[in-house]
């Protein structure tokens, strides 16, 4: 890897160990991605894989617990969590670290999949599109894109984005006092002080109908998508999308 860039998103607000730890309790939108890779690996035993943005590689590890020789490109902007992903490469040798942001990464290579977990809420509104396009040229025709985030209740213009993210924020910190749950009320009042900045502290949460929009403007088809957490819209539920060209 070479020389990295005083670059950094997660790690500005939040502690990596503190959400590596908080995350573990959330895989399973992981987990169906990754039953996606099972399938398509029987059929294309060289697949060619990105993830954007690894993060402190949660997905990262799953991925080459089960397939430990898999020449893995990971794409994260964070100095930090570069550093962070930089340990998994002591086992991985062959895994490729880019620290860049994924609407500025350019590969002659093009991937059969990519994908990407609780991070597209992080890449700015004004470069969502961008960013599509630019997964569209890394993807080959066949390509899958598999997505996993975190999806806020449905609105229609920014002043209702705020009120109801005001309102799951509430929820999300009331139930946590209730359950006396320390760790989750820690997470909640940690991200309130960076979702509500001006700048948005590099939270881009939408609802999933301005996410399909989304989707449907950069070329990409929507061929799945589940309801992981199914439970109350302002309750951040997870969805995960299966994405073709
Ligand atoms: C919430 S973390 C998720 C990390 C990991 N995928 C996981 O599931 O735990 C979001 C990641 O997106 C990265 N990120 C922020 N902006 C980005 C961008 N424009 N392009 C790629 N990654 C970005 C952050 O640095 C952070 O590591």
């Amino acid at each position: 890897m070479v020389k990295l860039q005083d670059e950094f998103q997660i790690s500005e607000h939040y502690s990596l160990k503190e959400y590596d730890d908080y995350m573990e309790t959330k895989p399973l939108d992981q987990r169906i991605a990754l039953d996606f890779i099972i399938d398509r690996f029987q059929k294309t035993p060289d697949l060619k894989v990105a993830e954007i943005a690894g993060g402190t590689g949660r997905f990262t590890k799953n991925l080459l617990h089960i397939f430990p020789k898999l020449k893995l490109t990971i794409i994260e902007p964070d100095k930090n969590c570069c550093l962070w992903l930089k340990k998994i490469k002591k086992k991985y040798n062959q895994i490729k670290i880019i620290q860049s942001y994924a609407e500025n990464f350019r590969s002659r290579t093009k991937f059969d999949i990519l994908v990407m977990t609780t991070a597209f809420h992080h890449i700015p509104f004004k470069t969502k599109d961008i960013f599509l396009k630019n997964m569209q040229n890394l993807l080959k025709k066949n390509g899958m894109f598999l997505l996993g985030d975190e999806f806020i209740a449905e609105y229609k213009t920014m002043k209702e984005r705020t009120q109801i993210l005001r309102k799951s924020y509430d929820i999300w910190i009331k139930t946590a006092k209730r359950a006396k749950d320390e760790k989750e009320l820690k997470m909640a009042l940690d991200m309130e002080k960076v979702v509500f900045r001006k700048d948005f502290g590099g939270e881009f949460f939408i609802c999933p109908s301005k996410f399909e929009s989304y989707i449907k403007k950069s070329g990409f088809k929507i061929k799945g998508k589940i309801n992981v957490t199914n439970t109350d819209p302002l309750d951040f539920e997870n969805y995960f999308y299966l994405l073709m060209k």
